[in-house]
């Protein structure tokens, strides 16, 4: 079980899925998360962002450009605006391998759907994105975590420091990852990585710029090291000898074939 190894620290290897298996369904939707789940990814990876009338959605973007086939800002589009785009032709035209017909006009999910589509059969890494562009999405999070009764199937990532510290207030037990993005070689001092360890459970950071040393310094710390996003199975192994305790990945599957050859 996730929770148990992240309060007991017993050897067990997270697959979170990025954006759901955003490798082989169009990200962020109910196709990949569903597809994400039945990789048996430990977590469904989701990023959120608030609409122009307060509800949340699952997308990475600030804009609905890439991954639907309309355009504009999330946060000056409302629910029914972003409601009437497809959000899955695109991946069909991108990725022509894995396109398939179901994925045309897949919609855009709000927080809650993929609450009332999956309930307690996955875990939910949920993303805090742009929290000074959304403020309050927060509270409106929580409040959605705690109708459907999630707090014991949730973690909480964001690359701000404050909304981990909100969600602290709220749950003492929610386990936290303080996110990290290195353009240049990583580096981490220890009075950083002690102030990390003050609020959060771990840290996810872009595995392009990490190597050994850094993750033996995340380790000693006493924090968990989930790197993202890590596709390719030579990486995957590579972050295995390192010694992280997951990764997040679009192919959830692959992770799978290098766990089990461990
Ligand atoms: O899952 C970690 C990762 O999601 C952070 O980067 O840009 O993919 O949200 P991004
Ligand atoms: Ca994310």
């Amino acid at each position: 079980d996730v929770l148990d190894h992240v309060f007991s620290k017993e050897e067990k290897i997270v697959t979170v899925a990025h954006r759901g298996a955003s490798g082989y369904a169009p990200e962020s939707t109910l196709a990949s998360y569903r597809l994400g789940i039945r990789m048996n990814a430990d977590y469904i990876e989701i990023d959120l962002q608030e609409t122009l009338d307060g509800e949340l959605i699952a997308m990475h973007d600030e804009t609905v450009n890439r991954t639907t086939n309309g355009s504009g800002r999330v946060k000056s589009l409302s629910l029914d605006e972003i409601k009437s785009l497809d959000a899955g032709s695109w991946f069909n035209e991108k990725h022509q391998i894995y396109a398939r017909e179901e994925y045309v006009n897949e919609k855009v999910p709000t927080l809650r759907e993929i609450f009332e589509a999956f309930g307690k059969d996955t875990r939910y890494m949920l993303e805090v994105k742009s929290p000074e562009e959304n403020p309050g999405l927060e509270e409106k999070m929580w409040a959605l975590v705690t109708e459907f009764d999630l707090a014991d199937h949730i973690a909480v990532q964001s690359f701000s420091k404050e909304s981990l510290l909100k969600i602290r207030e709220w749950d003492t037990d929610v386990p936290l990852f303080q996110l990290l993005w290195y353009s240049r070689p990583a580096y981490i001092s220890d009075t950083r990585l002690q102030e990390i360890s003050g609020y959060a459970n771990g840290i996810g950071v872009n595995f392009l710029r990490i190597n050994e040393s850094f993750v033996h310094k995340v380790k000693n710390a006493g924090l968990l090291m989930y790197p993202y996003t890590v596709n390719y199975q030579l990486n995957m192994d590579k972050a295995l000898k390192w010694g992280v305790d997951g990764v997040h990945t679009d192919y959830p599957d692959r992770f799978k074939e290098v766990i089990e050859e461990l």
